[in-house]
């Protein structure tokens, strides 16, 4: 089983909307996938999946005995994968005792976990539970700063791969020289970009109704993003703008 943290420096640069969607596009894969919001206190995966309203357990009843982890676990209605949802218990938690309840679920191929922002408590938490991270970050300076940042704790772990995922890119701007593009930010963090994602409205707009749709830009970014995750490729997973500038098309 692959256990990845998917982390950040800054906060809002999209963790929780990348473990949802590249968990949905590994569960559609065929593989079997569980999100564990980590983000206890201020969780929101379950609201980004869809699921708060059918959560009947969260981690912190599993941590308490008060059930057992596959009791916890909710359906994704938009996908095979479950999720392990956090409603704000088991603040408290151990970084030994969050280890405790992952490792308690085994029937998975990719548990993703949604790690809070900051690098305090939460992010240790999360970080020691995992053997694989992805760390993403938008291509604004103060984002790659502190992913920057980020990338040198995470040496302190002893995780088998450390990856990025570049959000929000613009690719006109970045084919402008007004934004740094994926592959400038990986060169500058010595890390690859396996997954790069376009701004998209459509996130904003379909993370409130459901799924985003399959022909969303960002959707057929992350269909790439979860290919080099499945194959543990570390191509530069950039969408192209090709075609000429009034018909432009996107590969
Ligand atoms: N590629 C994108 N295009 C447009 N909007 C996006 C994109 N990625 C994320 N967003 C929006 O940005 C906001 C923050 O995203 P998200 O909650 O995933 O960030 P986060 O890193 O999990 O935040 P936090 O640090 O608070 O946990 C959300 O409103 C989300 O819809
Ligand atoms: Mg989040």
């Amino acid at each position: 089983m692959r256990k990845i943290v998917v982390t950040s420096g800054k906060g809002g640069v999209g963790k929780t909307t990348v473990t949802a969607s590249l968990g949905r596009c590994l569960a559609d894969m065929g593989y079997a996938v569980v999100m564990v919001d980590a983000d206890v206190g201020l969780n929101n995966l379950d609201v980004v999946t869809g699921v708060d309203s059918r959560v009947v357990y969260d981690i912190g009843d599993v941590l308490s005995g008060k059930c057992h982890v596959f009791q916890a676990l909710v359906r994704d209605s938009e996908s095979s994968a479950r999720i392990l949802p956090s409603a704000g218990g088991g603040g408290e938690m151990s970084a030994q005792a969050f280890r405790g309840v992952i490792d308690s679920v085994t029937d998975c191929d990719f548990l993703l976990i949604d790690c809070p922002a900051g690098i305090e408590n939460g992010f240790h938490r999360a970080v020691s539970a995992a053997t694989e991270a992805i760390v993403v970050t938008t291509p604004s300076a103060s984002a790659i700063r502190d992913a920057d940042k980020v990338i040198t704790l995470l040496s302190a772990y002893r995780l088998e791969d450390v990856s990025l995922a570049v959000n929000r890119l613009r690719p006109d701007m970045a084919a402008r020289g007004e934004m740094m593009d994926a592959e400038d930010i990986a060169r500058l963090l010595h890390t690859p970009a396996i997954g790069v994602i376009p701004e998209d409205d459509c996130i904003t707009i379909y993370q409130q109704l459901g799924r985003v749709p399959s022909f969303a830009l960002s959707e057929k970014a992350f269909l790439l993003f979860a290919d080099n995750v499945a194959n543990r490729t570390k191509k530069c997973a950039e969408l192209r703008m090709t075609g000429r500038r009034r018909r432009r098309r996107w590969l």
